[in-house]
């Protein structure tokens, strides 16, 4: 059945009346489906694209859209050879290899190259998606629904039509299909998709050069990061999707990436194809106050303390490193995104944008005699916004402060415990269900350090015990008083209590746990710190803001609808990314970052080699990339005397676009995206082509990586390789 959530969000097109229609010409701003670039060809046309663009995509079923994959659960891939060779980051390879490491064969620390075919190693539940098809069918899911039909109405009609619509998809192209909402519920599209289950590693640089700056480097220019894997579709017969089998085939690919090592320089166009999940472009200015200046103050003041934390006891010891170092890439990735954005949007006055758009709006609005509700619209929504604003605000508190904390986040397991004892099963059932629970818990154990949550803890829980107001549960209340109003005392005696750190005592109860024992887990201090906070959330907090949520959904949709008709729908506005296939373009050019650094566009091996620091993990060269650097040994891939790793272009992309291809004017391959600099990460929201950079991965760099570092040539040849 389709979704019919349009991903929550309106829209922001003055930035196309103010700039677009005084000098600047060319838009770079939007993440195009496939099937509307044909509208987009004079202007890509105009900016240096040299091919079709029938060529990117077509009906017909042969467009390059057929060589982009959907990476796993959020990354993008391109097929870079007739048997369905991928090229995507490392760190979207980074989960599924961890899986496939251990200590015998650590590929962190070693990497992996397959020397033939034999040698590729199969990764269970990985898959990729092919998008074969996407069309607006809007038509058949719409008719006959006004737009002021409520959401609940609305959507039911729609799952039943998109349910039949889809089936008949399936049917006559015996494929996947499923039918998405685009521009806030406004129209309704299938994208018809074939998803391979047989997917193998192929490649993968050690963590030396392929996370290389780390954290560090992360969301920011320049950048030295190697951050490319590669992988191999295979299909079963008829080159269909098909479980693993030794006797899968290579995917014979038709179309995939011809690969330019011929370079490219400043002003070049480039287009970037893949799946950004999430933008709110046209997001109304009092919503984007309530994510600049409630959601993410708070979580980048929560996970500073943390990191801080963190960081600290990382260093004291190896142990808590290994523990913790996956944790803290996932947690570091937004908190430093989060400030960028905030930056970002403060630096360029954004909201002020959005209010000058709005006044505009409104007074189209005041003329408007189509229909009767955009008049009252903004002021609607802005109402709605702000009554919700000290909902988000707990909200984000307890999700941030207090569900920072792992030992009140466990105190959730602890919770679907005593649903066991509630259920009154038999007493076997009971530990049998207990047992599977607790074997569940041990990752958690396994990455787990109470010395540091304890320090988290006295840090965080003050953040929330200050800013949660009426939401701070009676329990808190008591035990910060009954604790001297000391966070410190008050941790001691809950982690030294609670037999959620005690694993003797927790496995001992486990094991002769009976009916009436629910109340030892109701008496620990990790559970009634998860319950009695959860309680308030779910009673007090979650149903209010959905209600609010429900309703901005409703008017952002009828927002949107009003844009697309204002002034005779004369602005061509791109539906916000919703994890679907998408293209962007623009030109390669480079920025002087905030910092030391200085103006460039590209980065080079001799910038590895000069940020280099064998005392730091995130920035220890390999040896033998030392070696090949030493004897200049690059083969065909030097360029003046060193080798290109990495440049900056303005393609419009957003999470999810990790892996995607980056093509020159011809549609050939000149590199992979992996990121975005510091200063764009607003760019979800708003798009500004002066400061807003993603990052890419040269593929000259790829190409050496593999020859002369991985000894794995042979994979070389079967790419088709131009200059
Ligand atoms: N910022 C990039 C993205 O959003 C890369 C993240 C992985 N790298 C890291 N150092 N944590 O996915
Ligand atoms: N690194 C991001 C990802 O994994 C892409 C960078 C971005 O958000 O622009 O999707």
């Amino acid at each position: 059945m389709c979704s019919t959530q349009p991903f929550l969000g309106i829209k922001l097109v003055f930035l196309f009346i103010i700039l677009y229609s005084s000098k600047i010409s060319f838009a770079k701003e939007g993440v195009w489906p496939p099937s509307m670039i044909k509208n987009r060809e004079a202007d890509m046309r105009e900016l240096g694209l040299q091919i079709p663009v029938d060529i990117l995509y077509n009906n017909n079923g042969t467009g390059l859209n057929n060589a982009v994959v959907m990476f796993g659960k959020g990354c993008t891939g391109e097929i870079i050879s007739s048997k369905g060779l991928i090229l995507t980051n490392h760190h979207c390879g980074y989960g599924t290899v961890q899986g496939l490491s251990s200590m015998q064969n650590d590929y962190f620390a070693h990497g992996f190259w397959a020397g033939n075919p034999q040698q590729e190693i199969p990764c269970r539940g990985l898959t990729v998606t092919f998008i074969r098809r996407v069309e607006n069918v809007s038509d058949k899911i719409l008719p006959g629904i006004a737009d002021t039909v409520k959401d609940a109405v609305r959507d039911s009609i729609i799952a039943m039509r998109c349910t039949k619509l889809e089936k008949g998809y399936k049917y006559t192209t015996g494929m996947d299909a499923i039918i998405r909402p685009f521009y806030n519920g406004n129209q309704y599209w299938v994208i018809i998709s074939e998803t391979y289950r047989d997917v193998r590693l192929v490649g993968f640089p050690p963590n030396g050069i392929g996370q290389f700056g780390g954290d560090a480097e992360n969301w920011s220019w320049p950048r030295h990061t190697g951050d490319f894997s590669i992988f191999r579709v295979y299909a079963g017969s008829g080159n269909k999707p098909a479980d693993y089998a030794k006797t899968n085939k290579p995917y014979e690919a038709k179309e995939f990436f011809t690969i330019n090592a011929g370079g490219y320089k400043e002003g070049d166009f480039t287009m970037v194809y893949g799946f950004p999940a999430y933008t709110d472009e046209y997001i109304y200015s009092s919503q984007l106050n309530q994510v600049a200046g409630i959601v993410d103050p708070i979580r980048v003041e929560a996970r500073t303390k943390r990191l801080d934390i963190w960081s600290q006891s990382m260093a004291q010891s190896r142990d808590i490193f290994l523990k913790y170092t996956s944790k803290r890439a996932g947690v570091a990735n937004g908190w430093k995104k989060w400030q960028g954005e905030m930056h970002g949007l403060i630096a360029n006055d954004v909201l002020s944008k959005k209010r000058t758009y709005e006044q505009e709006f409104q007074q189209w609005a005041q003329k408007d005699t189509e229909t009767d509700y955009t008049t009252g619209l903004l002021s609607k929504i802005q109402a709605n916004t702000e009554a919700s604003d000290n909902l988000v605000r707990a909200d984000e508190y307890i999700k941030e402060s207090v569900y920072g904390i792992e030992f009140i986040q466990q105190g959730g397991t602890m919770d679907k415990m005593l649903q066991c004892f509630r259920l009154k099963m038999s007493s076997d059932k009971l530990h049998d269900t207990l047992k599977k629970q607790y074997a569940a818990m041990q990752g958690f154990y396994k990455n787990y350090d109470a010395t540091t949550d304890k320090k988290v803890f006295v840090a965080l829980m003050p953040m929330f015990m200050e800013h949660g107001a009426k939401w701070v549960p009676e329990y808190y209340a008591t035990e910060y008083n009954v604790h001297g109003n000391s966070y410190a005392r008050w941790a001691d005696d809950a982690f030294s209590t609670s037999m959620l750190i005690n694993t003797n005592k927790f496995s001992e109860f486990i094991s002769y746990a009976k009916q009436d024992d629910s109340v030892v887990i109701m008496g620990d201090p990790a559970w009634q710190l998860y319950h009695s906070v959860t309680v308030i959330r779910n009673n007090k907090i979650i149903p209010k803001l959905s209600t609010y949520q429900i309703r901005s959904r409703y008017l952002n949709r009828l927002y949107m609808a009003s844009r697309m008709r204002k002034d005779g729908g004369k602005e061509m506005l791109y539906p916000d990314a919703n994890f679907t296939l998408r293209l962007s373009y623009g030109k390669i050019k480079g920025i002087d970052p905030e910092g030391p650094e200085g103006y460039s566009y590209q980065t080079t091996l001799d910038d590895v080699i000069a940020h280099d620091n064998p005392a730091l993990d995130e920035f220890k060269v390999p040896e033998k990339l030392k070696m090949l650097f030493k004897k200049q040994d690059y083969g065909k891939w030097k360029v003046n005397k060193t080798v290109p790793v990495a440049f900056i272009a303005d393609n419009h992309t957003s999470g999810g676009n990790s892996g995607s291809p980056v093509l020159n004017a011809k549609g050939q391959l000149i590199g992979t995206n992996f990121d975005r600099v510091w200063e764009g990460t607003m760019s979800d929201y708003y798009f500004d082509p002066s400061r807003c950079r993603n990052i890419s991965l040269d593929i000259r760099y790829t190409l050496f990586i593999i020859e002369k570092f991985g000894n794995a040539g042979w994979l070389l040849k079967e790419m088709k390789i131009v200059k």
